[in-house]
Order: C-alpha cells, then structure tokens, then sequence
C-alpha cells in the first residue's frame, strides 16, 4: 500500500493549479443519467471517485471514456439497467447521487444503502423522505433502496438539517414530477449551484439557485447538452492555502472562484495572514510566526466548510495562543485529533469543541490517514514538522486530491510516494 514520505520544514514558493471539484463533477456526473446523449464534462480532476463513478454508470450500460485532456465523456444513452451495486456504493457514499436520476428517467431505482465512513453516522433519511413526498414508494430489502417513482408529483419539502446531497437527489427528480416542488432549507454550495445550472440548461425550471430555497417548476421531458466544464475545487483551493500559511513562503493558488472561498480568506485574514485575492487566483505571502490564533465554527455554506475543518485545526497548532474549533457539520469529525498528536501537536475535545494549543513544534512521525481531509491535514503538519514523517494509507487522499505530491513538490516540499 501506498505511502507518503515527508521531510519537513521547506518554504513553499510558486504556483499552485487547482483542479475541478470533487464534490461537483460527481452529482454532474450522475445528472448525466438525463442526458440523451454523448455529454463532454471538461476539468474533471484525476480521483479515484470520479473513476468510481465512471464503474458505477458503465455497470448500469453508459458508455464512459476519460480522454487525455482532463475531461471524460459520457454516453448515457444505452443506460438500461437502474442497479447501484453494494461492491461499488460501499466505497463512495457520493454513489447515493445516482437514485435521483434513475427514478427520474426510469420511475424505479434499486441502490445500495452507503456504507460507514470514519465518522458518523451519515444517513440518507432526508433523502428517502424526499422520494416519499414526491410520490415514490420506498422500501429497503437487503441493504438496497428499492424505489418506484412511476408517478411523480411536486411537493413542498423542507430538510431538517441543510444536505447538500439530499438537495442534489431530490432536485434531480423534482425537475420531471408533475407540478411545482419547493425545498426549503436546501444546500446553496457551489457545487449544487452548478448541477441546477446544468438542469436548467438541459431545460429544467429551478430557481432560487445559491439560496436555500429552490422551487422547481416541473417538466415533461429535458433535452440534452453536449458541453460543461466543472467549477474549480474550493475545498482543494483551501487546503493549499492553509497548507502555504502553515510552512511559510510565497504561493500563488490559482484557477480558482475566490468568492466561493469568502469564509475561508476571511479566517485567515483574521489570523493575521497576508494574501492578495485577484480575479481567478490568491497569492498568500506567509510567515508562520505571525500567525494570529483564530476561532472558527464549521458550517454550511457560505459558512467555514467542514471539509476544511482538519486543516484548519492543524495551521492553528501554529499560532500564537490557543483556540477553538465547533464543528456543526459532523459531531465526531475529529479522527485526525490522535494523528496530529503524534506529530507534536496538543489537542483536546470537549463536547464536540476543539480545544487548540498553540506555539507548537511539530516533529516527525509515523501516521495514518483516516479520511481524506484528515490525510491533507497530516500532509500539512509534516510539512511543518523537523524531520520525516511517513503517512499511511494514501488512498484516503488519492479519492479527492488530483496529484497532490506533485503539485506540493512544483512549489518546494520534499514528499515522495512510496509501495
Ligand atoms: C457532501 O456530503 C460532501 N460530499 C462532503 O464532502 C461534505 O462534508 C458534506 O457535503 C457537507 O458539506 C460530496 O459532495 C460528495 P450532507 P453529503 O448530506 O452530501 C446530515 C469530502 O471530504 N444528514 O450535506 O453526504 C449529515 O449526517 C466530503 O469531500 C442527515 O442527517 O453531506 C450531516 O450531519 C466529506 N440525513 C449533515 O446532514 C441525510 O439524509 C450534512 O450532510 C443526509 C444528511
């Protein structure tokens, strides 16, 4: 198995390219179920997910190629068979997208309930109660959702809890029910604005997109689309980021969207780091002993991201002073606290609060990724840390980081990948 090897302590200098988003080429990818026809999806970062995704839509009979030039192509147009098999949607809960469109083109779906993940629990009830208010007969037979949606109509629906995939699974079937369906309380991330935005050019009618209410006036049938390309990766732009303002140098993080990184800048501006935001990029000017310590809470967005919540953590083992993180997301989304402890740093948790001691110096050890933005966290602290560290379990990373290693090396870190 895989695994990094770190020598720390080297400033980082240059530019770092960010790829397109996890989080959006894979519900594009599944909206591609509606697509008649042979779709391009350009700027599809090299992950392990999205190839999963690709296994996930040939099993049903899509014809799916990645091309040389970042972009793979999707033919959905032999899709007949709509089974989510167990071996495949226990390795990647995003799998979950596909049930949406399948009952929207089909009228019956059979997909494997998620599996577990490093923290949780994650369930899909907000999903399921969704379906029902649109129409769909639900039952769970041997793990599997066993849905028919043969006769779809709109509804007025309100999530307890903001989901950015529920809203995706339930916009994506809303759109071909009959009458109009509103979701109050629905995920306005970047990357449902993008699936919406893809919707509606296939001739779709949602409104309200990057609010957190969305009505959907439905339709009769959509037409295809041949083109799209996906949003840059906020949470990647994120991690180098921090990863910059922990080591120290001068970075520029570009091919980005900074407005969906508004929480982000505004933290770090906070904790006293310099950065010039310009129009597609962020060059941040860093010098680890100025750093400022900073409380933050994760939320949705245009809250802090959850998903930078690790990395976060460990820059703040860093500054001067101690101070908090409250993750509001996920509980118990702490699993990389006893990993950065290895490495030097002094963390403790009380009632899902974060208690962050500051001024710390890191050494080199041995760990092990647990997800995959713990793994970029325990990246950044050996960066930060005298001497080697060895992570293990890099497939964590590989899952949603396009080349990491290389781009850290591009810009002055020593890590290697090694069997
Ligand atoms: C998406 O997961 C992201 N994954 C996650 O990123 C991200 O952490 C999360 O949104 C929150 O932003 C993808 O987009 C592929 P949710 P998702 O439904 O859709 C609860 C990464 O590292 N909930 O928005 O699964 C849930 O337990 C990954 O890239 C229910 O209770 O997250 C959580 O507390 C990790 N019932 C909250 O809602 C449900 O039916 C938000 O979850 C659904 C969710």
């Amino acid at each position: 198995m895989d695994y990094f090897e770190i020598h720390g302590l080297k400033t980082l200098n240059g530019v770092i390219e960010v790829s397109g988003a996890k989080n959006a080429v894979l519900p594009l990818m599944a909206a591609s179920i509606l697509n008649q026809g042979k779709l391009k999806i350009s700027n599809v970062p090299t992950l392990s997910d999205s190839i999963t995704m690709s296994k996930l839509l040939k099993k049903m009979g899509a014809e799916v190629n990645f091309e040389s030039d970042n972009s793979i192509s999707v033919d959905s147009s032999k899709l007949d068979n709509p089974f989510a098999p167990y071996d495949l949607v226990k390795t990647m809960r995003a799998s979950f997208y596909v049930l949406g469109p399948l009952l929207a083109r089909f009228g019956n779906a059979k997909v494997s309930l998620p599996g577990g993940c490093a923290w949780g629990p994650r369930p899909v009830d907000f999903h399921l109660d969704g379906l029902k208010a649109l129409g769909v007969k639900i039952s769970i037979e041997n793990g599997y959702v066993i849905a028919d949606g043969s006769n779809l109509i709109g509804n007025k629906i309100h999530f307890p809890k903001i989901s950015v995939g529920a809203t995706g699974n339930i916009v994506m079937v809303a759109i071909l029910a009959k009458g109009t369906t509103t979701i109050t309380n629905a995920a306005s991330e970047p990357e449902i604005q993008q699936l919406c935005e893809m919707l509606n050019s296939m001739g779709a009618n949602i409104s309200g997109i990057g609010t957190n209410t969305l009505t959907i006036k439905g339709v009769t049938s959509l037409n295809s689309i041949s083109n799209i390309s996906v949003i840059p990766d906020r949470i990647e732009a994120g991690t180098f980021l921090i990863a910059a303002a922990a080591v120290g140098g001068v970075v520029e993080v570009s091919n980005i969207i900074p407005e969906h990184l508004d929480s982000v800048i505004k933290s770090l501006q906070k904790a006293n780091i310099e950065l010039e935001v310009k129009d597609s990029s962020i060059v941040i000017r860093a010098n680890v002993s100025n750093i400022l310590s900073t409380n933050i809470e994760t939320n949705e967005y245009p809250g802090f991201p959850t998903d930078l919540q690790a990395q976060w953590m460990m820059l703040m083992c860093l500054a001067k002073g101690n101070s908090t993180i409250k993750e509001n997301i996920y509980y118990d989304r702490f699993t990389h606290i006893m990993e950065l402890n290895r490495l030097g740093c002094n963390i403790k948790l009380e009632d899902s609060v974060a208690i962050i001691e500051g001024g710390r110096r890191l050494i080199g050890a041995d760990v092990m990724s647990t997800d995959i933005r713990a793994s970029a966290a325990l990246i950044i602290a050996a960066l930060c840390a005298s001497g080697t560290s060895k992570i293990s379990r890099v497939y964590h990373i590989d899952r949603g980081y396009d080349k990491i290693e290389e781009k850290l090396t591009n810009v002055g870190a020593e890590i290697f990948r090694k069997k």
